[in-house]
């Protein structure tokens, strides 16, 4: 297994213009990793959600715009930015809802226009995606430490989807909070809902937390609202796909529930999310493009049908959480509470010695 300082990581740019990483449809069963030097390859891993969560999507299509680059042979400037373009349309339909993916794609064009030559603009695009990788990774070990320090000792969360290393990179938002919240002595345990329809608790977060021997208890999507009640949970800690500018939040269909949930039982709803998740060109949640997948996500489980054939189903992968719910917004540069439009202004202006 790929890992750096022993951690892992989910996508790796190999010597030679190739990339490696994990297929997450197949965890957590079967551990294998796909290979490729085709920017198209990594567009379907998007799409079929082999790569996911808004931070590694983003990181992903950084990845493949390099690899774009490399195809070309000996074409000019102006040919390069013309085949850029293209495969940077490709990767911007893949998903619709996190804006990393949007995010990363200008930061590579806009260096990739800003090179000299059509070489220094191969070589740029590729230090450019190694620098949002790694600028990631120490934006969530910053979230970590920030959303950490207002959890008190002793503390039981309960979080959705996953929002780990494998939804970010390296390390994690949400999940991150629960393992600086771990290493400092104050995390007891981590209720994980079971996330339907593709289960990304259920076969993701508990993968890692169980790799970082951090204490879990699974639960279906359902029971969020009694564990609540019986004050088994002390704060939900959840991530986001992209955060509008007053404070609006997109993430994993369920999220909405679980922060009106914790609003009726007095318990704190944190979103943790790198700055590069914030959209300030969107002013609200309901301008945020919501992806509606396949109806046989719902209709199946794990490739069985668990309906009868011809049953009507939607599919909406993500909800909108107003602001008014969201206890506070933990960042890289430190954590917005209400009135958010100030706030999360107020977080772009920080000092981000870690995001280049
Ligand atoms: O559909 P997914 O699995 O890509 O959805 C992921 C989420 O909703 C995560 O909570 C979000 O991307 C934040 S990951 C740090």
């Amino acid at each position: 297994m790929p890992r750096s300082e022993n951690r892992l990581l989910p996508i790796e740019w190999l010597s030679g213009g190739r990339i490696r990483l994990i297929d997450q449809t197949r965890l957590p069963q079967d551990e294998s990793y796909l290979e490729t030097s085709d920017y198209r390859d990594l567009a379907a891993a998007i799409r079929e959600m082999k790569v996911r969560g808004a931070p590694l999507i983003g990181i992903t299509a950084a990845y493949a715009l390099a690899l774009a680059a490399h195809e070309g042979g000996d074409a000019g400037k102006d040919e390069l930015m013309s085949r850029l373009r293209t495969a940077a349309e490709e990767l911007r339909a893949t998903r619709p809802t996190a804006v990393n993916l949007a995010w990363a794609l200008e930061r590579a064009l806009a260096v990739a226009e800003a090179a000299a030559d059509p070489d220094s603009a191969i070589d740029a695009l590729e230090a450019e995606a190694r620098r949002i990788h790694e600028a990631e990774i120490a934006a969530n070990q910053r979230i970590g430490a920030n959303g950490a320090s207002l959890l008190a000792t002793g503390s039981t969360l309960l979080t959705h989807c996953n929002t780990g290393s494998l939804a970010t990179g390296g390390y994690g938002t949400a999940l991150g909070i629960a393992r600086a919240a771990r290493e400092v002595g104050k995390l007891e345990r981590v209720y994980v809902t079971e996330t339907r329809p593709l289960l990304q608790g259920a076969r993701l977060t508990t993968w890692e937390l169980q790799r970082d021997g951090i204490p879990f208890t699974l639960v279906v999507d359902s029971a969020a609202g009694s564990l609540l009640r019986r004050g088994l949970v002390q704060a939900v800690v959840v991530g986001a796909d992209r955060i509008a500018a007053n404070g609006d939040v997109a993430n994993k269909i369920g999220t909405y529930p679980l922060a009106v949930l914790a609003r009726e039982n007095g318990v704190p709803f944190y979103v943790a999310a790198p700055i590069s998740t914030i959209d300030f060109n969107t002013s609200r949640g309901d301008e945020i493009p919501i992806e509606e997948r396949s109806p046989i996500e719902v209709t199946t489980l794990a490739g069985v049908e668990t309906t009868m054939g011809g049953a009507t189903a939607a599919n909406p992968a993500f909800d909108i959480t107003p602001s008014a719910y969201v206890t506070a917004i933990i960042t890289e540069n430190g954590v917005a509470r209400a009135p958010y439009e100030a706030s999360l202004a107020g977080l772009l202006r920080e000092e981000a010695p870690s995001r280049g």
